[in-house]
């Protein structure tokens, strides 16, 4: 034995933790976490017509589908036994208005969408977006009057939109809009409407991030959007601020928990899920997907590589679930390695 190995073992106290790492079986067998096809909720985008699958430009491998593509999308993603899908629409520019009305039409995109895929693939959970968003001419996420994004009658509206949304068949209403209240007052809506089995996954910490910026162009809001969303989402700062808003959500009779964007905010999932222990959820943004699929295009880093490494952090950090735009992939990806 070496000096230096019995240096070690008088440091280390003969403890060595490369035991466990020496080989592959050993490494399955203290593996503290895995990803599975289970954790998955891909998003997708829809538009108007039929037969479209429409690139967006900041999201290479991301479509915009028409509900008939959609339904396909669907119905390949339940084969490969991802459990739920999130839909956003980008609606016709000529639809959006001050006061995003349209979200309030039954047979709007997202509602026929929501109809279609039900039919056609009854066995996939479908989490509709509430917000005004994708409905309002300057792409804020509520009703703006002087200058202000109104927090009581934007409630008013979004929640009309949820029981529509239920109406239309959605198993899962998910608030993105931030505005107070909406939880309870969605809640009492749909139960008031008999939808008591339609759950409520709040974006119960959403923070005012850079890194939406190739979803707006994904919803067609990036170039409307004036000024920012400050006054409603939270400070990338503020940690407590974030639990203390959840723990609302969590009193007005939230299902599940958001935290949006990921990967910056693991610390804001572990603390989510030690706080409260619902379903927390990860929401992987187009800014993290768009970093990673840039790298990888410049053959810079191991793309699938990287982006099954986020999606296993997130379930280290507490996560039961993430929303992912590497959903398909990682699903095949799996799929391959079983
Ligand atoms: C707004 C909304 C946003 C995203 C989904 N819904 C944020 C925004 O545009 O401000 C972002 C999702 C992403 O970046 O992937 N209700």
């Amino acid at each position: 034995m070496s000096d230096t190995s019995r240096l070690i073992d008088e440091v280390t106290g003969h403890r060595r933790m490369r035991r466990n790492r020496r080989a592959d079986w050993t490494r399955r067998l203290v593996r503290e976490n895995a990803l599975t096809v289970d954790d998955l909720i891909w998003p997708l985008f829809l538009v108007p017509g039929t037969g479209i699958v429409d690139p967006i430009d900041a999201m290479p491998g991301v479509f915009r589908l028409s509900v008939d593509k959609a339904v396909e999308a669907a119905r390949e993603a339940a084969d490969l036994g991802i459990p739920a899908l999130a839909t956003f629409p980008n609606i016709d520019m000529s639809l959006r208005d001050e006061t995003g009305s349209h979200a309030l039409d039954a047979n709007n995109l997202i509602n026929a969408a929501t109809r279609a895929i039900k039919k056609a693939v009854p066995e996939i959970g479908m989490i509709t977006d509430v917000a005004l968003d994708p409905f309002t001419s300057h792409g804020h996420d509520g009703i703006l009057r002087d200058g202000i994004i109104v927090n009581d009658e934007t409630v008013e509206a979004i929640t009309r939109a949820a029981v529509l949304q239920a109406d239309a068949g959605a198993d899962i209403i998910a608030p993105s809009d931030m505005m107070d209240g909406r939880i309870g007052v969605i809640r009492r809506a749909l139960d008031a409407n008999g939808h008591q089995d339609v759950g409520l996954m709040s974006y119960a910490t959403k923070f005012a991030s850079a890194f939406y910026g190739p979803y707006r162009e994904a919803i067609g809001t990036g170039g409307l959007l004036k000024g920012d969303k400050k006054a409603y989402y939270i400070d990338p700062a503020n940690g407590t601020e974030a639990l203390r808003d959840a723990a609302l959500d969590v009193e007005e009779g939230a299902d599940m928990l958001m935290v949006k964007p990921g990967l910056p905010y693991l610390d804001i999932c572990w603390r989510m899920k030690e706080a409260f222990g619902l379903p927390v959820f990860a929401y992987q943004v187009s800014g993290e997907y768009t970093m990673i699929k840039a790298a990888g295009a410049k053959g810079w880093i191991d793309e699938e590589r990287v982006a099954l490494e986020t999606l296993l952090a997130f379930k280290r950090a507490g996560c039961d679930g993430i929303m992912t735009y590497f959903a398909l992939d990682v699903a095949k990806a799996l799929a391959r390695a079983s």
